[in-house]
């Protein structure tokens, strides 16, 4: 089949437009599949959801959607994507959660790329498992899209299944895959799927393990997840919004000041640091300005609602030097 988005293909910017290739795409997949079953690697990523809303409008419950909770997400993730995709749409969801499994496999690992290496060879295997669990599974579906082919000739850059085992090698169903990204997200607004999926900000494959810097501890993720909330709720009203914002926790501490008893008590906890980029491309990154009130909100609620933490900081590098995420 061609890698080449068709010459005559229109850019997807309309709900007709988008109505008219959610139909087409219904057919295509109906033909290609047949009433054979076809599995799906659900990230709760714009790209999945978009992939499996279009496969449950077309085959129904024959998708099986796996949705792995790595224990990195970010607070309300699995939630949202059980409530979506298991109640709303009625989807035929395997929702795993391996947590336990992750943690314990990064458990004093501190080499970014170790743990990079870690939790994605992880999650394949923890998705072979359910997929041989499985039976008559015959095709995989995959959120390939555009760029991913232009980018790296054919092969998903950092898809989170690319590698399954050879036993498990299905026949591929891709209906994003001649789609930029803005496209996909018209689609996914006219298939119903919610704003907060829709328009989601990047979120790297190993979550928020690249973010909790060194050596994952169960309390400090813990830290991370509820500051990163903070972060993302806070700083998600201004208009507009920054091309990726979020929260990274280093592994240092730091002296703190607690009042007991009227008595002043010294005490060591972690920082968190805020961290807001603008780019187009990811390559390189400017910081845009965040009015001192909304930074002084995100530090009196982390403060006061995060245990463990007792310093907040603003990182204003740019990318060159700085890269996006902290590891
Ligand atoms: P950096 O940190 O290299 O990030 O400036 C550039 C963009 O890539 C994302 N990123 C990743 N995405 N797996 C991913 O899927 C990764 O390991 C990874 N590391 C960085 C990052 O969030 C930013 O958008």
């Amino acid at each position: 089949m061609s890698e080449k988005r068709p010459e005559t293909m229109q850019r997807i910017n309309t709900p007709e437009l988008a109505e008219a290739f959610i139909a087409e795409q219904v057919e295509a997949i109906k033909a290609q599949v047949g009433d054979k079953k076809v599995l799906l690697a659900l990230s709760g990523g714009v790209d999945s959801s978009v992939v499996a809303a279009l496969l449950i409008k077309a085959i129904g419950r024959q998708l099986v959607c796996v949705h792995v909770n790595h224990g990195l997400l970010r607070k309300g993730e699995p939630e949202q994507v059980i409530e979506v995709f298991g109640k709303q749409l009625n989807a035929n969801l395997v929702y795993v959660d391996a947590t336990d499994r992750f943690l314990d496999k990064l458990a004093g690992v501190s080499d970014p790329e170790t743990k990079r290496k870690i939790i994605g060879k992880e999650f394949i295997d923890v998705f072979a498992e359910e997929a041989k669990k499985q039976e008559g599974i015959k095709f995989l579906a995959q959120g390939t899209i555009y760029p991913d082919i232009l980018e790296s000739d054919g092969v998903k850059a950092h898809h989170n299944v690319g590698g399954l085992p050879e036993e498990l090698d299905f026949e591929l169903v891709e209906p994003v895959k001649f789609l930029y990204k803005d496209e996909v997200r018209v689609v996914g607004k006219q298939l119903g799927l919610p704003d907060q999926m829709v328009f989601r900000q990047p979120f790297p494959g190993p979550g928020l393990g690249v973010r909790c810097v060194g050596a994952i501890t169960r309390d400090r993720l813990e830290a991370l997840r509820a500051a990163d909330a903070i972060v993302r709720e806070e700083i998600g009203k201004l208009d507009p919004v920054p091309w990726q914002y979020f929260c990274a926790i280093p592994d240092f501490v730091s002296t703190g000041i607690r009042y007991v008893n009227g008595k002043g008590e010294r005490y060591m906890g972690w920082a968190v640091v805020i961290r807001a980029v603008n780019t187009v491309d990811a390559v390189t990154a400017t910081v845009p300005e965040i009015p001192f009130s909304v930074l002084c909100t995100i530090r009196n609620r982390i403060i006061e609602t995060v245990p463990g933490v007792n310093r907040v900081l603003w990182d204003i590098s740019e990318k060159p030097v700085s890269t996006i995420e902290w590891e």
